[in-house]
């Protein structure tokens, strides 16, 4: 996909009060289910790795704990500017600032928007984007060791569910669309980039999938 034809309006969606709603969240309870388990197969030894890319990292929460529990310097892609704010407190509260890098951009679109490393993740991410395969292939590309990619599962329910999602943003204007991209065409993107499948896990609405380099 080409900037000409980039979705937007991602900021309409993913705004500052979405993010704040994100940070009170992680104060009370940590992080949510699929970063949790990443971060959970980082501290067992499953993945490694001394840098971590997150594309639509969010708040950059997942970094916060990934730093934590050993990463060296971690870089956060996200399309929406709309968490930065919150996501600057954040890392400044966590004391971790000098080690995280955040930037603004589509990665398919803005391929100059970040660089390899160790390992790259995606968690919610590729349901929120058009074309699920540029982006995984994108994503897959810079990973040097591990791609983790976390997307709903292409259940009835999560198909029927989706035009439910798809109210707000259409309200809103924006093209952001919640998709339920092919599993099948989900892996192929990762393993036609040279990757393979390591780990797969079932959570009650989604995929948790691990590949290597
Ligand atoms: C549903 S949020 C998930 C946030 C976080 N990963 C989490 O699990 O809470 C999806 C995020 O991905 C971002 N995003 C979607 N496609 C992207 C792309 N091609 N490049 C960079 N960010 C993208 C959106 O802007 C949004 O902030």
């Amino acid at each position: 996909m080409s900037a000409c034809c980039e979705p937007q309006g991602y900021e309409k969606v993913f705004d500052h009060r979405g993010a704040r709603r994100a940070a009170a969240r992680y104060a009370r309870s940590g992080l949510t289910t699929l970063p949790q388990r990443t971060l959970e197969l980082y501290r067992d030894g499953v993945i490694h790795g001394e840098t971590l890319l997150e594309i639509g990292g969010g708040i950059g929460d997942l970094e916060i704990e990934m730093l934590r529990a050993g990463i060296d310097r971690a870089v956060c892609v996200d399309m929406s500017t709309g968490y930065d704010a919150v996501a600057a407190r954040l890392l400044a509260g966590s004391g971790l600032a000098g080690r995280v890098e955040r930037r603004t951009g589509d990665l398919v679109a803005h391929p100059d928007v970040a660089g390899p490393a160790d390992l790259v993740v995606l968690h919610s991410v590729v349901c929120c984007y058009p074309d699920a395969r540029a982006l995984v292939t994108a994503a897959a590309d810079r990973a040097r060791q591990y791609l983790v990619l976390a997307f709903p599962k292409n259940t009835w329910w999560m198909r029927a569910a989706a035009p439910l999602f798809n109210v707000y943003p259409r309200l809103r204007g924006s093209d952001w669309r919640f998709r339920v991209h092919p599993p099948a065409d989900v892996v192929a993107a990762a393993t036609d980039a040279g990757l393979r499948e390591v780990r797969s896990e079932r959570f009650v609405f989604d995929h948790h999938l691990v590949f290597a380099r």
